[in-house]
């Protein structure tokens, strides 16, 4: 049992919550906007079709009796686009093709995309601005096993190459890269990576690139995930990178708590704004772990995580810790508040870790009000995760620990506290 306090007060990290919350608030008052944007454009678009498309219009005003919510002026069911929920047929054009047709309703409040319950087996695709992807109850999105299918991309600039392998990297299986004001719920439906056969063969050895993420946004801004299960992700769950205005909650995040090498939770990297509340994690890797680059790279690219809340969790990562910062944080991570968080069955409960050779900073950090159960490590500031990109690191870099705040830390069977 143990029992921390901090008394002092020395330092405080309301503002930046203070800030993340205005930034939420500002969007939902988007969202209303888009809302009245949308009731004034039915008028304009009863009755037409786009490019010999037929548009399903209905709103909950409407047609109360529909099952699933609309969230934007129009929807449409994937089904619509020659989508078979049978978990055998490949959706990957069902798919391009809502995605292409809702890109056209941009200027008016965007579209939604419902995805029914059924299984939808489908290749990596990308997703566009002004956009929900709307998971029925049942809904089941599930990725393709086969890596051939999977894109290949640029390596992230902040890290030089792929985490695992020199060069490019395999792109997510939901991606979406320089986009604005994209919504992803449902009534708890799931994407599925089924990860199993990447984690055999990166066992293996046999995979020549990194693996990919379940799902990646980058250089993209207001975004919001809710109400839906990530699960079995090939890599990291959900990766947003060099993003802002970030908005998770009440997501379920799953993966085998052994052999689903690295399937990280939720890794907000090079991000600014971020509210992560009310999940909950169990994965074979990092619950939470916030990053920003790797070495010289994560250095020259130079972009912090900054303004992070993170509370109300339950989290279990019985090969690594609940929440992290780092290994990579070579453009600094400030400003974070994790608090009223429940870790248990872990190796760690909230870790930092880092190297000679990271540079950047960990500063500005508050644990409040943390509940240990039957984990290995409680606290942990770890300065030799000496995993490094190339040679060509500097070990000069060292990085700034500074102001990090322990208050009201609980444990029960914590072995080493
Ligand atoms: C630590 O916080 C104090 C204010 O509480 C601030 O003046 C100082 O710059 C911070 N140090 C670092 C390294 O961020
Ligand atoms: C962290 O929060 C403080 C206010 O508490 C703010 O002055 C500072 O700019 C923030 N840091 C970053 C990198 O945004
Ligand atoms: C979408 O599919 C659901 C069944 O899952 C159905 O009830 C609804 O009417 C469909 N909407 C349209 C516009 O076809
Ligand atoms: C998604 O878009 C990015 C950036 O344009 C591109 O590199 C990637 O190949 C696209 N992915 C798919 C599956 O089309
Ligand atoms: C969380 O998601 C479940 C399933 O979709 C829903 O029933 C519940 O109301 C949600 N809770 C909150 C707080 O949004
Ligand atoms: C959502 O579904 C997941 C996986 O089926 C389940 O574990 C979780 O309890 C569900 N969440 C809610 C809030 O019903
Ligand atoms: C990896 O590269 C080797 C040699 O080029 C090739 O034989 C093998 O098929 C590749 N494996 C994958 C999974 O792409
Ligand atoms: C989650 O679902 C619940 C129940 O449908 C709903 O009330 C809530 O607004 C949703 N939350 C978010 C953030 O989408
Ligand atoms: C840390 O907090 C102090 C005091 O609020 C602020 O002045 C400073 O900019 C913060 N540091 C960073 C790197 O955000
Ligand atoms: C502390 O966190 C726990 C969840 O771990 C929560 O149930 C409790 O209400 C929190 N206490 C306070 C005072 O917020």
């Amino acid at each position: 049992m143990m029992e921390i306090s901090s008394s002092s007060g020395r330092f405080q990290c309301q503002q930046p919550r203070r800030s993340v919350l205005t930034v939420v608030s500002a969007h939902k008052t988007l969202f209303t906007l888009l809302w009245i944007l949308g009731f004034s454009s039915l008028f304009f678009w009863q009755g037409n079709s786009v490019e010999g498309i037929q548009i399903f219009l209905w709103s909950a005003r409407r047609s109360p009796g529909t099952p699933l919510p609309t969230l934007r002026p129009v929807a449409f069911n994937l089904t619509a686009f020659g989508g078979v929920g049978d978990g055998v047929t490949m959706n990957t054009e069902a798919f391009n093709r809502a995605v292409a047709a809702i890109s056209k309703f941009q200027k008016m409040g965007g579209a939604q995309l419902n995805v029914q319950p059924g299984r939808w087996l489908t290749a990596p695709f990308n997703l566009t601005s002004h956009m929900t992807l709307f998971l029925a109850e049942g809904a089941v999105i599930l990725g393709a096993e086969d890596e051939n299918l999977w894109p290949l991309m640029p390596p992230l600039p902040s890290y030089g190459y792929g985490r695992e392998h020199k060069g490019p990297r395999y792109g997510s299986l939901i991606h979406g890269q320089n986009i604005v004001d994209v919504v992803i719920t449902g009534h708890n439906g799931t994407i599925d990576g089924q990860g199993k056969s990447w984690w055999t063969k990166f066992q293996k050895k046999s995979l020549n690139y990194t693996r990919g993420p379940l799902v990646q946004f980058m250089w993209s801004k207001n975004i919001k995930i809710s109400n839906i299960t990530l699960q079995n992700s090939p890599f990291w769950t959900l990766h947003p990178y060099d993003c802002k205005n970030i908005y998770i909650s009440n997501v379920t995040i799953l993966a085998p708590i052994f052999e689903a090498p690295n399937t990280d939770g939720i890794d907000p990297d090079s991000c600014e704004n971020v509210v992560i509340e009310n999940c909950y994690i169990s994965v074979g890797d990092d619950g939470i772990a916030i990053k920003s680059g790797w070495d010289q790279y994560g250095i020259k690219y130079g972009k912090p995580s900054t303004n992070i809340v993170i509370r109300d969790l339950v989290i279990r990562s019985l090969v690594s810790a609940g929440v992290s910062i780092g290994s990579e944080m070579s453009g600094g991570v400030s400003n974070i508040t994790v608090e009223n968080t429940y870790i248990w069955d872990s190796r760690r409960g909230v870790r930092i870790k880092t190297a000679p050779g990271r540079g950047g900073y960990v500063t500005n950090i508050t644990y409040h009000n943390i509940t240990l159960v039957n984990v290995r490590v409680g606290m942990v500031i770890k300065t030799d995760y000496n995993e490094h990109p190339d040679s060509d690191f500097d070990p000069e870099a060292l990085p700034v620990i500074a102001n990090i705040t322990y208050d009201g830390i609980h444990g029960e069977r914590v072995r080493v506290p």
